[in-house]
């Protein structure tokens, strides 16, 4: 038996309630990083109290970076500017966050000292390659381990050039590495994706006074620019909401509004996909907050039907899988997934944990290299691996909502990753749910 925490999800009652979701993960890593980097002082209100996006501000006070928190979920970061950095006593830990460790890898390959990145024993499994690469082209000197995953040994002082680079796979982590590298590089930076992905670096370095161009799919800036101190907002995590969506969306008689959700367009593929199966998920008091589009998400319990999900959504949707898989659990008919092999290097490999877990409760799952095959039907008992994975953990929080019996989800501690309180809040809003260990 294990020690680790683990939840009992069994059936709860029709969701309701009004809910306010914690902060955005890709917002908050992203608020921290760029306030530390700026001259002067930025307030970061709705900052997510995750452990990734706490470890992010650790690393940077690591660095001689003071912050202050007023009340939780608020930072007054004091910027020490891109040259003020100090060179770390000891390894930086980024814990189980990828977005902290890849985008630190481009930052720190610009500065004149040395450092190490460490993470998790998740992390220490991710492909850091895809990082290391590029970076190198613009005269980085990264050590990984033989297989390309971390730790990352940086060797500061290294002279860098701008580049362009037109990366093969979408990822927002990937483009941010680049662009911060790019900012202490000689001459321009250019970035190419094959697909449009999330655009908080663009958008939120432009806030801090950056000039730099961008388009859906391409973005551009000038080496040696300076950031300058603003406020940063931080709207409701949408990737935290989808559990949410799905949830009041397959518990018959759920009515919930979730607050004031960042609807950036790179991040609310679900909602097509779901709405695609029938779901019924109305949007109301449009408005911008931080430069970011926010609504109300007012969520319906309705029949889903299963459907394929277009290839180009995929990377709308990327963190949406588990709970995508479990609304296809619940809806008639098949689901199909294809073009989603990225899900194997998240957190855990997601294809297989959900298509794993779902079959434990009795679905069949057809699972390929690049997606699977959901059958929906009625959901039994059985206990489910989350291999450390918070959106697994999560996902069958809700598929214990349909359950005849009990789910049991082990290793849940990593919620706390990008969802503290979840459980809180999800019996609050009707969710059968309990915490052991
Ligand atoms: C993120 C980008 C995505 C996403 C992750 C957060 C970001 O990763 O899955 O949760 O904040 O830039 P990839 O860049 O690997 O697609």
């Amino acid at each position: 038996m294990s020690s680790q925490p683990y939840w009992i999800a069994r059936k709860g009652s029709a969701l309701q309630g009004t809910l306010d979701i914690p902060g955005d993960k890709s917002v908050s890593h992203r608020a921290v990083m760029f306030a530390a980097l700026a001259d002067g002082v930025s307030h970061i209100d709705g900052f997510l109290e995750g452990e990734d996006t706490r470890a992010t501000a650790n690393i940077f006070a690591q660095m001689g970076v003071r912050f202050e928190t007023p009340t939780p979920s608020r930072r007054i970061v004091h910027g020490v500017g891109v040259d003020g950095l100090q060179a770390p006593q000891g390894e930086l830990d980024c814990g189980n966050a990828g977005t902290g460790m890849r985008l630190l890898a481009g930052l720190l390959a610009a500065q004149p000292f040395g450092s190490t990145l460490v993470g998790d024993e998740s992390l220490t499994k991710r492909p850091m390659r895809r990082v290391t690469g590029p970076l190198a082209l613009m005269g980085a000197r990264i050590d990984t381990q033989d297989d390309g995953t971390p730790p990352l040994h940086i060797h500061g002082g290294q002279p860098l050039q701008g580049i362009h680079y037109e990366l093969p796979v979408a990822s927002a982590q990937v483009k941010s590495a680049v662009l911060l590298a790019g900012l202490y590089a000689q001459g321009d930076t250019t970035v190419v994706e094959p697909h449009p992905t999330r655009d908080y670096t663009e958008r939120m370095l432009r806030a801090f006074g950056v000039e730099i161009d961008f388009e859906p799919g391409k973005a551009r800036l000038r080496g040696g620019q300076r950031l300058r101190a603003t406020d940063i907002s931080v709207p409701a995590d949408f990737s935290s909401s989808a559990f949410f969506i799905v949830a009041a969306s397959i518990i018959p008689g759920s009515e919930v509004r979730l607050r004031s959700v960042g609807l950036n367009p790179r991040r609310t593929g679900l909602l097509t996909a779901l709405r695609m199966m029938g779901a019924d998920i109305t949007e109301e008091n449009h408005a911008e907050h931080g430069g970011e589009a926010v609504a109300d998400l007012v969520v319906r319990y309705a029949p889903l039907k299963g459907t394929e999900i277009p290839v180009d959504v995929v990377p709308d949707m990327i963190d949406e899988f588990p709970a995508l898989f479990v609304a296809a659990a619940a809806a008639q008919g098949q689901t199909v997934v294809r073009g989603a092999a990225e899900l194997r290097v998240k957190e855990s490999d997601r294809l297989a944990a959900m298509a794993t877990g779902l079959r434990t409760l009795g679905l069949r799952v057809d699972e390929t290299e690049d997606g699977a095959t959901i059958f929906g039907g009625p959901l039994g008992s059985g206990t489910i691996e989350s291999h450390g994975d918070h959106r697994i953990s999560m996902a069958f929080a809700i598929a214990g909502q349909l359950s005849t019996g009990e789910v049991r989800i082990n290793d849940v501690a990593n919620v706390a990753t990008s969802f503290p309180g979840f459980d809180t809040l999800a019996n609050g809003a009707g969710f059968g749910l309990s915490a052991r260990s």
